[in-house]
């Protein structure tokens, strides 16, 4: 039977998490923000807070639906005190597939019995995290794109063991917060970024080799393919470190070397380059 869901947690509140929070608590769910430490929530109702001001200048959010949900929102650096009582988990923690493994095997412990454990991650097997798991039925991948609250796309992965009931669930939850959910299954990169980060990663192989500066790329791609933004100025808005992340993922468990890494890419992860986050990356966000 699908699960109804009104208990939102949300494990990390970083690029991802703050936005997944937000479209939840827009859409009537009760939200716990879980992070490492107090100033990372802070921050991130912060951003929340500027981001429903932006839709209510443009009048999609009325002063009263911002407050309400603002109000939906709670904060816990303790995860113990956040998922104990949650009907979904979306964890947004780091691109690390050892983290991800010990959050999931502890949810498991902390969440009711009948909970569904989501990961937003961007490359990572769900069937392997699920595996950590004694629920891997309800264990899915929810991959919401970033900006979380603009853009539309839920990519919902389906592990080995994933269950039509927990699918349905998410598929209908994904629509109820205004988004277009697409099934997939489980293969590294599934079909957002298995088809995304090859052609990021040919466009920083394309400015190592000098075909062009930056700017000339990515205008190339805006302008002649109609991408609303170039491939490096996607780069930036995602995080360097996240992509190099995704291209050894692909790399590695596809075995195949069109998927290596740009050394490029690497030099500029290496170097703290990160893109918009840390203000520089293939374009310069400082000032
Ligand atoms: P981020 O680095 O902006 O945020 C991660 C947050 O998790 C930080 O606030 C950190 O303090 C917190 N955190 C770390 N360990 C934690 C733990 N054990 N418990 C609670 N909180 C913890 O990362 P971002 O970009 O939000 O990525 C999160 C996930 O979403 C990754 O799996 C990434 O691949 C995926 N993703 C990222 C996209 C992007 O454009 N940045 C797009 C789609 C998916």
């Amino acid at each position: 039977m699908a699960t109804e869901i009104k208990r939102v947690a949300v494990i990390g509140s970083g690029t991802m998490g703050n936005g997944i929070a937000h479209v939840c608590a827009q859409s009537g769910l009760e939200v716990a923000l879980v992070d490492l430490e107090a100033p990372f929530l802070e921050k991130a109702l912060a951003t929340i807070g500027k981001n429903m001001d932006r839709q209510v200048k443009k009048g999609a959010l009325s002063e009263e639906e911002k407050s309400k949900a603002l109000g939906r929102i709670r904060t816990a650096t303790d995860r113990s005190d956040g998922v104990g009582d949650a009907d979904l988990v979306v964890e947004a923690i780091p691109e690390r597939a050892e983290l991800k493994y010990e959050l999931f095997q502890d949810l498991d412990r902390l969440t009711p019995e009948g909970a569904i454990l989501a990961s937003n991650t961007s490359s990572i097997s769900i069937t392997e995290i699920a595996a950590r798991t004694s629920r891997p039925e309800k264990v899915i991948g929810m991959h919401f794109m970033n900006p979380v609250p603009v853009m539309q796309l839920v990519e919902v992965i389906r592990g080995l063991a994933t269950d039509d009931a927990t699918t349905a669930s998410v598929m209908e939850l994904s629509r109820a917060l205004g988004k277009t959910p697409v099934e997939v299954n489980d293969f590294p990169g599934f079909v957002s970024n298995r088809v995304l980060m090859p052609m990021i990663n040919e466009a920083v192989f394309a400015l190592m080799e000098g075909v062009a500066e930056p700017e000339a790329i990515d205008t190339v791609m805006k302008l002649g393919m109609n991408h609303p933004m170039g491939p490096l100025a996607l780069a930036d808005l995602i995080g360097l470190d996240t992509c190099l992340n995704i291209l050894e993922v692909l790399h590695r468990e596809l075995g195949d070397d069109r998927y290596r890494p740009c050394p490029l890419l690497r030099k500029y992860v290496a170097a703290g380059w990160l893109g918009r986050k840390s203000g520089r990356g293939f374009h310069d966000y400082r000032g």
